[in-house]
């Protein structure tokens, strides 16, 4: 994508770096995030970024070997914006002072008001009608502060415990803010940054249109004329991989759609019709029910489950792929966030939570090369590249559904009894969700069946039946993520349909647990 206006965001460890891209995403600017100990001189100069910003991050300039960014960033002639520890960075290499904590430190909610001095970066903030009132919220994060600002800076903007705000050296277009203007709780945030891509210059060329564009010159010429297959789970991100693959170099691409038996009610159909139907895309249909649901026979440990499912997903994949004949290349709908190279502090190898099931061991098994023209791309323009391919607006929108499908739904043994009472339930309840217009404002939302039977009561007779637990959260990344909150009337209505239309299910549940300390599925 080199012919377009780059910006570059140098990441020091916040944890909220990647809004900031996002934020400029949204304005159609193209910007990567680089961790700071990966952006030496050579590596400026070969990405040439027309405005590179400074995130916050957790270290102290004072600490040895503190994080900064390379000399030659204050000599490219490139405007900066500096947030946070971005800003104190800044001022500590332009020559200014950072001082520890003394009482100063902010954490959350601060009001920064104007000073005598005014600048486009600050277009639409402060609005003159606001008179000597006028103030703005802003999210503030930070121990240390700057106490002396660097030669050539101004103040701009203050607050009771940062004087030194907002600021800026117009003549070099260096600013820097002391608080985050990339999170929900700096309501004027993201017009800083428009100011900011605006005053750099930047024609906000980054569509989807554009990208799709791109994206098709840039898969014909890595694949030429060789074969490609593409494992299809009917989710939204290898869905749209697969349809711009194929508009990039038709047949050459073949589709692998493993139903392993663990999808939900009529999902194998809805995907297999969308592929071969609308879009005509060789696709084959490996039905291998029978072999996972053996396999996962007995088996109650959600690790031992996954690690079950990962590994018969390799053999059938491997299987089909012959069929294709000689594919070359193998395409994954791999997301940018499965890319950010983020910056630790904390060391050591993290925590296993749950074996993901992906296809990673895949392509080195079966010696392909990967195709993954999604790497640029957030959720949502991965939403928005699927309505600009013409992918149906529910299949857009649809929720996450993870590679092991029902099994992790389906807490202790899997039997096919249960996972047909369960997609019976599931289907009532996001039919439930779909009814009172709730689908597109929760992130992910399902039923899961419980391991165990309770007592209850229909008609004149006594029922002992599974009990169904209820899920649904919001969320930006599925790293994270609350709770629902459904009205009592919503869930007492569902409940009552589950029951009444499911048999088997007795009892439901609705689980309040926000992650963390819970995790969104159930194993
Ligand atoms: P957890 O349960 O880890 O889930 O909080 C976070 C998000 O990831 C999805 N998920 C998976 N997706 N393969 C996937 O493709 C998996 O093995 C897997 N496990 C969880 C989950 O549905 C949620 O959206």
């Amino acid at each position: 994508m080199t012919h377009h206006d780059r910006l570059l965001i140098i990441d020091f460890g916040s944890q909220v770096t990647q809004l900031i891209a996002r934020r400029l995403r949204e304005l159609n600017v193209y910007c990567e995030i680089h961790p700071y100990n990966r952006v030496d001189d050579a590596f400026l100069t070969a990405f040439a970024p027309k405005a590179i910003i400074f995130s916050g991050g957790p270290a102290s300039v004072f600490a040895e070997g503190a994080p900064m960014p390379p000399a030659s960033a204050f000599t490219a002639a490139v405007p900066i914006l500096g947030i946070c520890y971005g800003q104190q960075v800044m001022m500590h290499c332009l020559g200014g002072k950072v001082e520890r904590g003394h009482g100063t430190a902010e954490f959350g909610r601060a009001y920064v008001t104007p000073t005598a001095l005014t600048h486009p970066i600050l277009s639409g903030w402060f609005p003159p009608e606001d008179g000597p009132l006028a103030r703005e919220q802003v999210w503030m994060s930070h121990g240390d502060h700057v106490s002396e600002i660097a030669p050539g800076f101004s103040v701009y903007g203050t607050s009771p415990n940062a004087p030194f705000a907002i600021t800026a050296d117009p003549s070099r277009h260096f600013y820097a803010v002391q608080f985050h203007p990339e999170v929900h709780h700096t309501p004027k945030g993201a017009q800083l940054y428009e100011n900011f891509v605006r005053l750099a210059g930047f024609k906000g060329d980054w569509t989807m249109g554009a990208y799709r564009e791109e994206a098709i010159a840039k898969i014909r010429q890595q694949v030429g004329d060789a074969k490609v297959i593409c494992g299809l789970s009917g989710g939204v991100d290898s869905s749209v991989a697969a349809v711009l693959i194929h508009e990039a170099i038709g047949d050459q691409l073949t589709c692998v759609f493993v139903d392993h038996g663990l999808l939900r009610l009529g999902e194998a159909e809805q995907v297999v019709t969308m592929f071969r139907d609308t879009y005509n895309i060789p696709l084959i249909h490996a039905d291998e029910s029978a072999l996972f649901l053996g396999a996962l026979e007995g088996v109650s440990d959600p690790e031992v489950k996954r690690k079950t499912i990962g590994r018969l997903f390799i053999d059938v994949f491997q299987k089909h792929a012959h069929e294709v004949g000689g594919a070359t290349f193998l395409a994954q709908g791999t997301l940018y966030p499965d890319v950010i190279e983020s910056v630790s502090f904390s060391g050591g190898p993290s925590v296993t939570i749950k074996s993901h099931h992906n296809v990673g061991g895949l392509p080195e098994k079966m010696g392909l090369k990967l195709v993954e023209p999604l790497r640029e791309l957030f959720k949502d323009e991965v939403r928005a590249l699927g309505r600009e391919l013409g992918l149906p607006e529910p299949f857009v929108k649809r929720h996450p559904f993870p590679g092991p499908g029902l099994a992790i739904r389906c807490p202790g043994e899997i039997t096919t009894e249960k996972l047909e009472i369960l997609r019976r339930a599931d289907a009532v309840y996001i039919d439930q969700i779909r009814k009172h217009g709730l689908y597109d404002e929760i992130w992910q939302a399902f039923a899961a069946i419980l391991p165990m039977k309770t007592v209850g009561v229909m008609g004149d007779g006594r029922t002992y039946d599974y009990a169904l637990a209820l899920r649904a959260v919001t969320s930006v990344d599925g790293m994270t993520a609350d709770y629902y909150p459904f009205t009592h009337d919503f869930l007492g209505e569902t409940a009552t349909r589950i029951i009444q239309e499911v048999p088997g299910i007795n009892r439901v549940f609705y689980d309040c647990t926000s992650k963390p300390p819970g995790t969104i599925e159930l194993e």
